[in-house]
């Protein structure tokens, strides 16, 4: 029975690669594990799309500001073959470790990416985009994709991304997936795992609410909106908001006031049981 390719080292990924046909298109899909079906429709696209795909599993430390949700994040490496094996035997499954990822020191470098990494996630996770862009750049360079995949579940960091791909010169096309959602609504994620099943339930609150904030948006200013988003978690129990904000979709710059031709998107931090969960929607 054939078993599908686990890569330890840059070395060996190199080696293997190297192997491969100029003229054959090359996708990448960069995780840090604990795959779930979120994960699994990023690497079927990149299946479909390619003639060889790269999937890693990496728990980057350097894009985690909290310690205790370091050590929290689950490690499934055996389930996580299993998923990919049932989507493909030929994926070539590359699970560094954090030496291998981080020769010299476990740090990241500086970047700017314009402002788009100061505010959301960016301004609650001081460092958070240094670290994925760090471990994204090192792993588009390794690799040389022609296409790498990335999840609309965390928008501000594909959006990222795209300005990393574009201020380091590097060649690849930036595949942005739609975010797929547990039965109730709630956004796949790989911290989904830690809520109790109550909190699985109640969690399914930001995603009603994230739809009832687009209908409100066709009618009422985007203040209004966050104002109504706000008092909603207020009145909840269990739900703790961190923040609710409605930017221009592609620059992430917050909405002064609404205009026709621009796209808009609201995006939200809640806390369910101590676990941090996040979400976005397109308004229009
Ligand atoms: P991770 O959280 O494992 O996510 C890996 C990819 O899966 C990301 O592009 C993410 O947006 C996507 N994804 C997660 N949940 C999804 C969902 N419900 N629907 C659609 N896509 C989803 O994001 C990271 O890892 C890391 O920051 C990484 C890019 C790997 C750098 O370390």
């Amino acid at each position: 029975m054939k078993h599908m390719l686990l890569i330890k080292t840059r070395e060996q990924l190199i080696a293997h690669l190297s192997t491969f046909k100029a003229k054959h298109s090359l996708g990448l899909v960069p995780t840090m594990g604990a795959l779930h079906i979120g994960h699994a429709a990023l690497v079927n696209r990149a299946v479909e799309e390619n003639n060889a795909v790269v999937v890693s599993i990496f728990v980057n430390p350097t894009q985690f500001n909290n310690t205790a949700d370091l050590e929290k994040y689950p490690q499934t490496l055996k389930a996580d073959i299993e998923v990919l094996e049932r989507i493909s035997k030929d994926i070539i499954v590359f699970v560094p470790s954090i030496d291998e990822m981080y020769s010299e020191e476990v740090k990241s470098v500086n970047y700017d990416f314009g402002g788009l990494e100061n505010i959301m996630e960016g301004a609650f996770r001081p460092g958070h985009f240094d670290g994925v862009g760090t471990i994204v750049e090192s792993l588009l360079t390794l690799v040389k994709p022609d296409k790498a995949y990335f999840g609309e579940k965390d928008f501000q960091q594909l959006q990222i991304i795209r300005k990393l791909t574009k201020i380091r010169k590097i060649p690849v096309n930036i595949i942005g997936c739609p975010i797929v959602r547990e039965a109730n609504g709630l956004a796949f994620s790989s911290r989904n795992e830690r809520l109790s099943n109550n909190s699985r339930n109640e969690a399914a609150f930001i995603y009603k609410i994230l739809k009832s904030a687009k209908k409100i948006f066709g009618t009422k200013s985007a203040k209004n909106v966050k104002d109504w988003v706000t008092e909603q978690f207020e009145q909840h129990p269990d739900l703790e908001l961190e923040y609710i904000e409605i930017t221009q979709a592609k620059t992430l710059k917050p909405v002064i006031k609404k205009q026709k031709n621009k796209k808009y998107r609201a995006f939200i931090a809640v806390y369910a049981d101590g676990v941090r969960l996040i979400d976005n929607i397109a308004l229009n």
